[in-house]
C-alpha cells in the first residue's frame, strides 16, 4: 500500500474566500457518493449551504433527486429565506472509480464527499490522488491506509493498543493458530464476542452464550464463513453497557466534534431480534454529559487523531467512534471511517453550522478555524423498513403519503422511482422520518405521528425508539 500525502489544495480558491468579495466566491460543485438515508441527510444539509452551487449524488436515491422540490424542503427554504442548490443524481456506482473520475473531470467537480465505507476501504482517496485528472480534488475521507480503522478489526484493535485507547481486551487468530484461539476462548467468560477481521456488511460480529458454540463458530469463521473477511478473527472480551456514537471531522491535525447520537440496532422493540443497519436514532444522548464527553475527547478522540498523524496514516474526513459506556468509562467498540446511518439523519438536524464550511476546513487543513454549532433542540429519527427485513423482503411496493408529512424531515434510504414515475421501495430500510423537538419525547411524538402517514405494503417501524433514555 502506498502512503500519499495531501497535495497543495487550491490556494487560489482559498484566497478567494479570504478576500471574500461576494461576486468572487464561486459556489462549489460537489460530488457526494452513496445512496442511503445517510447520503440523503448529507445531501440535504450540503444543498442548504451558500457555498455549494451544484451537488451531484452518485448514485443517490429517489429522495436525493427531490431535494429542494418537496413541500417540506420548500417550507424550510422559505423559513431560511434562501433556496437549496440544484441537486442531480448521476447513475454511477460509488465504487466505480474510473467513471467517477471522468464525471469529476467532465463536470468540474471541486470536492468529493464519500458516504459509505466501501469506496474508502477500496482506496478511492489514493486512486483520485494518483490520477492527474483528479489529484487537485479533495476527497473527504481517509486514505486506504487510514480506512483500515474500519476495514480491519485487527488493525483497529492493534492501533488502540499502541495508543492506549480504552477498548475490550482481545487477541487475533488465523486458521494456523486455531488451537490457540480455542484455548483463548476458555480463558474468557460468556458471552463470547467473535469478529471477522474484514468488512462483512454489518454481519461479521457474533455474540455467543455457549463456549461450545463459540468454538464451533470460530472454526467456521476461520474456515471461510465470511470468505476472506474472516481469514482472521478477533476474539474479545464482552463489554456490558449502553452504546453511543460519537463523530468528529478531522483534517489530519485538528478535529471538531459533531453532535453525538444513539442508534437502535435490533429489529424488535426492547432491543430484541436480529441486528439491522439501524432502526432509529436520538441526539443528544443523555449520558453523554459534558464530563463524559471530556473523557471521550481526552482518552479517545484526541489520541486517535494524534495516533493517525504520528503513524503517517493520511486521514481527512469523518471518524465514527462506536462507544460503550462501561460504568462511566467510555470504551471503543469499533471505529468507522464514515458517518453512521441512521445517526446522520439526526446529526445533520442538530448541526447548525454550514457543513460545507467544515468540509472546506478539512480540505484546507484549517479545521481549527471553523466552528461547530449545535442546535439546542433534540432530534430523532424513526426508520420505516420493509416487512421481513433484515432477512428476506420484497421490493417494488408503492410508497404513498410522503408529501403529507408536516413538520418532520423525510429522508429516503431504500427508494426508487419506477418506470411509471411512482415512488417504490427498493431496500430493507426504506424511509427515515426525522424530527426536532424541545426534548426527545416531543421529537419522537412528531416522528411517530408523521411516520403513520407514509404507507407501503409490509411497512414496519419500532415504536420504542428513545424509550430507554431518560434526561434526568
Ligand atoms: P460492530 O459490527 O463492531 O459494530 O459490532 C456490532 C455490535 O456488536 C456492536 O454495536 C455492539 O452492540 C456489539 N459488540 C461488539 N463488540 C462488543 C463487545 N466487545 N462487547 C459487547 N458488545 C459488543
Ligand atoms: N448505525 C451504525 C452504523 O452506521 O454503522
Amino acid at each position: 500500500m502506498i502512503r500519499l500525502t495531501w497535495p497543495e489544495y487550491k490556494p487560489i480558491e482559498e484566497k478567494t474566500y479570504i478576500m471574500n468579495p461576494m461576486e468572487l466566491v464561486r459556489p462549489k460543485r460537489v460530488l457526494l457518493l452513496g445512496s442511503g438515508g445517510r447520503e440523503h441527510a448529507l445531501a440535504w444539509k450540503l444543498a442548504q449551504s451558500e457555498r455549494v452551487g451544484k451537488l451531484f449524488v452518485a448514485p443517490g436515491n429517489a429522495g436525493t433527486a427531490l431535494i429542494g422540490k418537496t413541500r417540506q424542503d420548500m417550507v424550510l427554504a422559505a423559513q431560511q429565506e434562501r433556496k437549496f442548490c440544484t441537486v442531480e443524481n448521476v447513475p454511477v456506482k460509488a465504487d466505480d472509480f474510473e467513471r467517477l473520475k471522468q464525471l469529476c473531470a467532465d463536470e468540474q467537480v471541486d470536492m468529493v464527499v464519500v458516504g459509505p465505507e466501501d469506496p474508502l476501504v477500496k482506496g478511492i482517496y489514493d486512486n483520485f490522488l494518483a490520477d492527474p485528472r483528479t489529484q487537485h480534488i479533495p476527497v473527504i475521507g481517509p486514505s486506504q491506509a487510514g480506512a483500515q480503522l474500519e476495514g480491519s478489526k485487527d488493525f483497529a484493535k492493534a492501533f488502540m493498543l499502541r495508543h492506549n485507547i480504552p477498548t475490550a481486551r482481545y487477541q487475533t487468530f488465523t486458521a494456523e493458530t486455531l488451537d490457540q484461539g480455542l484455548a483463548f476462548l476458555e480463558t474468557l467468560t460468556a458471552p463470547y464476542v467473535l469478529k471477522a477481521d474484514g468488512l462483512c456488511a454489518g454481519k461479521g460480529v457474533l455474540i455467543i452464550d455457549s463456549l461450545d458454540e463459540a468454538k464451533r463458530e470460530l472454526k467456521e469463521m476461520l474456515d471461510g464463513m465470511f470468505g476472506q473477511a474472516s481469514a482472521r478473527v478477533v476474539i474479545e472480551e464482552y463489554l456490558s453497557g449502553i452504546e453511543c456514537s460519537v463523530f468528529c471531522l478531522t483534517d489530519g491535525q485538528h478535529y471538531q466534534l459533531l453532535p453525538e447520537a444513539k442508534d437502535y440496532k435490533r429489529i424488535g422493540e426492547h432491543d430484541t431480534g436480529l441486528n439491522t443497519g439501524g432502526m432509529g436514532s436520538v441526539s443528544p444522548v443523555p449520558f453523554a454529559t459534558g464530563e463524559w464527553m471530556k473523557k471521550v475527547e481526552e482518552e479517545i478522540v484526541r489520541p486517535t487523531v494524534e495516533g493517525l498523524r504520528q503513524e503517517g496514516l493520511v486521514y481527512r474526513g469523518f471518524i465514527f467512534f462506536g462507544l460503550i459506556n462501561v460504568g462511566g468509562q467510555p470504551k471503543v467498540i469499533e471505529y468507522n471511517c464514515r458517518m453512521g446511518d441512521p445517526e446522520t439523519e439526526t446529526v445533520m438536524l442538530r448541526l447548525k453550522s454550514d457543513l460545507m464550511d467544515l468540509l472546506e476546513g478539512v480540505a484546507h487543513g484549517d479545521l481549527d478555524q471553523r466552528r461547530v454549532e449545535q442546535d439546542e433542540r433534540a432530534a430523532v429519527c424513526v426508520m420505516l423498513v420493509s416487512g421481513g427485513y433484515p432477512q428476506h423482503y420484497e421490493k417494488g411496493f408503492a410508497i404513498t403519503g410522503t408529501e403529507q408529512v408536516e413538520g418532520s424531515v423525510v429522508f429516503h434510504a431504500g427508494t426508487a422511482t419506477n418506470a411509471d414515475g411512482q415512488l417504490v421501495t427498493a431496500g430493507g430500510r426504506v424511509i427515515a422520518v426525522s424530527s426536532y423537538g424541545r426534548d426527545k419525547d416531543e421529537a419522537l411524538r412528531r416522528s411517530f405521528t408523521e411516520a403513520e402517514k407514509i404507507r407501503f405494503e409490509g411497512r414496519y417501524f419500532r415504536r420504542d425508539i428513545g424509550a430507554d433514555l431518560s434526561y434526568n
